[in-house]
């Protein structure tokens, strides 16, 4: 079972910081000097006024070492512009973008293509892999660009080809891969330099539902072992569920909200995002230790039916639960009982209570 990473603002530095971002698009270099003193920060109709497009708007968010961070929204609302920004492959209009707590935005252009060349890693949606390199010569590709020896970086890239499941393959073209495979060879490709930091643009969107669905296992599988710090975007809700540490929910360039999963679906703070959370099964997303029921001072005359861990999923753990007669213990990591819960905690969820 995945651990959620540990996250306390005040002990950690967060790996990657936006404060009040903003993209504009337009000429904005003409009214920048009105905006700055009248208009700052602009409103949708200041923006409007001058043939503006204010693609981010005001984003700030944390990103903390080895969550995967999930920016969710719908078709441009400023989820692909945000996280270039984050790498400066788009310059920033206004904000600030600290990583480690550097301010990526006094960096040389030669300071950021190192940065990105050694610290980052990028998936997107369409990526072009080299038609004329197989399988290991497009994964090994980065490294050659960081001038590494070819039997190192062979060897490197070998061992990320296996890690995404495709040994055996690595002599084969791109064109001779299914779309799940081509994207695996992105996953590998950008994994081999080992990313500090790990952007994920729509990787599996253009994927069929099932291949979809196994892909996202697979990456899973993958941060289980790896525990990067992830920014994955979708405009898939479920998938963002089904991933996320922490999801940013956008809408027309603002983040209407910051939350886990649980947050979300338990607390929407805007009808907007409520219409994304309304068909959601809460079994999917609530762990035991939002619905259970105290501990009981003395175990129960009958004893308990068995444990259940804390942070288990209640779909997780709905079938073990679906005949007992006894309540459960609850317990947390170190075994310590800190609830119980019963049958019918578990099927007021299941039939949304
Ligand atoms: N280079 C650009 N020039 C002008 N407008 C752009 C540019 N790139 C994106 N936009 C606009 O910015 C908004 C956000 O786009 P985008 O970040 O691609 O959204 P998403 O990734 O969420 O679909 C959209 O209105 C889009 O049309
Ligand atoms: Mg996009």
């Amino acid at each position: 079972m995945r651990q959620p990473p540990l996250i306390n603002s005040k002990k950690t530095t967060p790996k990657l910081v936006c404060n009040a971002v903003w993209k504009i698009f337009g000429d904005f270099s003409k009214a920048a000097q009105v905006f700055d003193t009248q208009y700052w920060p602009p409103t949708q109709n200041e923006l409007d006024k001058f043939n503006l497009i204010g693609a981010v708007q005001q984003a700030s968010l944390e990103i903390y070492d080895g969550e995967i961070f999930v920016i969710m929204g719908l078709s441009g609302s400023g989820k692909s512009t945000l996280v270039r920004c984050m790498s400066r492959l788009i310059e920033p209009t206004r904000g600030e973008i600290l990583f480690n707590g550097q301010d990526l935005l006094k960096k040389s252009n030669k300071e950021m293509i190192e940065i990105r060349r050694h610290k980052m890693g990028m998936v997107f949606q369409h990526f072009a892999l080299l038609p004329h390199l197989s399988v290991l010569g497009n994964v090994a590709f980065p490294l050659e660009v960081q001038g590494i020896s070819r039997q190192q970086r062979e060897a490197r890239a070998m061992e990320v080809i296996e890690l995404v499941g495709l040994k055996g393959r690595e002599n084969y073209l791109p064109r001779e891969l299914s779309g799940g495979q081509q994207q695996r060879v992105g996953i590998a490709r950008s994994l081999a330099v080992e990313p500090e930091l790990w952007f994920l643009d729509e990787p599996f969107s253009a994927l069929d539902p099932l291949i979809r669905r196994e892909m996202q296992d697979e990456f899973l599988r993958l941060q289980n072992l790896l525990r990067k710090t992830i920014v994955f975007i979708t405009h898939d809700f479920d998938e963002a569920i089904r991933l996320a540490d922490r999801i940013a929910i956008m809408k027309d360039g603002h983040i209407v909200q910051i939350g886990t999963p649980e947050d979300i679906v338990l607390r929407p703070a805007t009808d907007y995002v409520s219409e994304f959370t309304r068909d959601v099964s809460r079994a999917k997303v609530l762990h035991v230790s939002s619905i259970m029921q105290p501990a009981p001072k003395r175990t129960p005359k009958g004893g308990y039916g068995g444990t259940i861990l804390q942070s288990a999923k209640i779909n997780a753990i709905a079938a073990q639960l679906k005949s007992a007669s006894k309540p459960f213990a609850v317990i947390d990591e170190d075994e310590n009982i800190v609830g119980k819960i019963t049958r019918d905690d578990i099927i007021d969820v299941l039939f949304e209570g």
